[in-house]
């Protein structure tokens, strides 16, 4: 799905392109434009060739070297420093892609498990000390029964296409990597997030892409946010071009 770590470039449909930045070159590529399926009523019946104890034990194995990492340790000081305001009360990870991707690319796999990884840590880091636990729902109409069943077996919930969109509020983290432009715009339609994690407007801007009929929704995101890079997994592109952008409680 995406090129080898370090190439400079955007997906466009099947397509890899290159982009020229203006200023500072943000170090990789995400995905633009294709259509994606924004409504699915349920499960897929894809076969996995892993059981849910696979992915359970492949998951803690990359989760384990990624909590080691310099990343990690900059993410939890990123939000240790962000001052959240209103409490979080929901955390919806949209399109994290499959734990038994179907062309078996072990880079597909272990990126759904590092940003997996790093969702939920960001929802524990922002736990804190509330009392009532953040609710974390997934969105991915890829993922196949042993997916769904291994995020359930941690205790969250699957929901299907558009039920999360329609869940997001102004107290949710939304956490969407390399995204379809369209996707983004879905989550962002009803409510803007306290945070959203997910490709921000200059990089769109430098697609040409700002000539939408959604681009004013990205573009009050930017201006309500403070925003800061997401830390990168060291030596992959598992959030090039990736920000987090926190909601500035003033409303300005
Ligand atoms: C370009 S891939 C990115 C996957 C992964 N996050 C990454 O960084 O490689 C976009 C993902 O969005 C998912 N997607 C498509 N429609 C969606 C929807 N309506 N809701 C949530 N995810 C969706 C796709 O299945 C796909 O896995």
């Amino acid at each position: 799905m995406a090129p080898a770590a370090g190439a400079q470039g955007v997906e466009a449909g099947d397509e890899w392109i290159k982009v020229r930045r203006k200023g500072r070159r943000i170090k990789s590529h995400h995905p633009v434009l294709p259509p994606s399926n924004t409504s699915n009523s349920g499960p897929k019946q894809r076969p996995s060739s892993l059981s849910v104890s696979d992915v359970e034990r492949e998951h803690r194995h990359i989760r384990d070297q990624w909590r080691a990492s310099t990343g990690c340790r900059r993410l939890r000081d990123v939000v240790a420093s962000c001052d959240c305001g209103s409490a979080i009360t929901d955390a919806i990870c949209f399109g994290l892609g499959s734990f038994d991707p179907e062309d078996g690319s072990w880079e597909n796999k272990r990126r759904a498990h590092i940003q997996l990884s790093a969702f939920l840590y960001m929802v524990e880091q922002l736990q804190c000390d509330k009392r009532v636990p953040i609710r974390c729902l997934f969105q991915e109409p890829i993922f196949n029964s042993v997916d769904e069943a291994f995020i359930r077996s941690l205790g969250y919930e699957v929901v299907y296409s558009p039920n999360g969109f329609e869940q997001v509020s102004t107290s949710t983290l939304v956490f969407g990597i390399h995204l379809y432009r369209d996707i983004y715009a879905h989550a962002l339609a009803n409510n803007l997030p306290a945070v959203f994690v997910g490709t921000p407007r200059e990089v769109w801007e430098e697609c040409r892409a700002s000539d939408i009929p959604d681009w004013d929704r990205l573009k009050e995101l930017d201006d309500r946010c403070d925003k800061v890079e997401f830390p990168e997994d060291s030596g992959y592109t598992t959030f090039s071009s990736t920000v987090i952008h926190w909601r500035r409680q003033s409303g300005t």
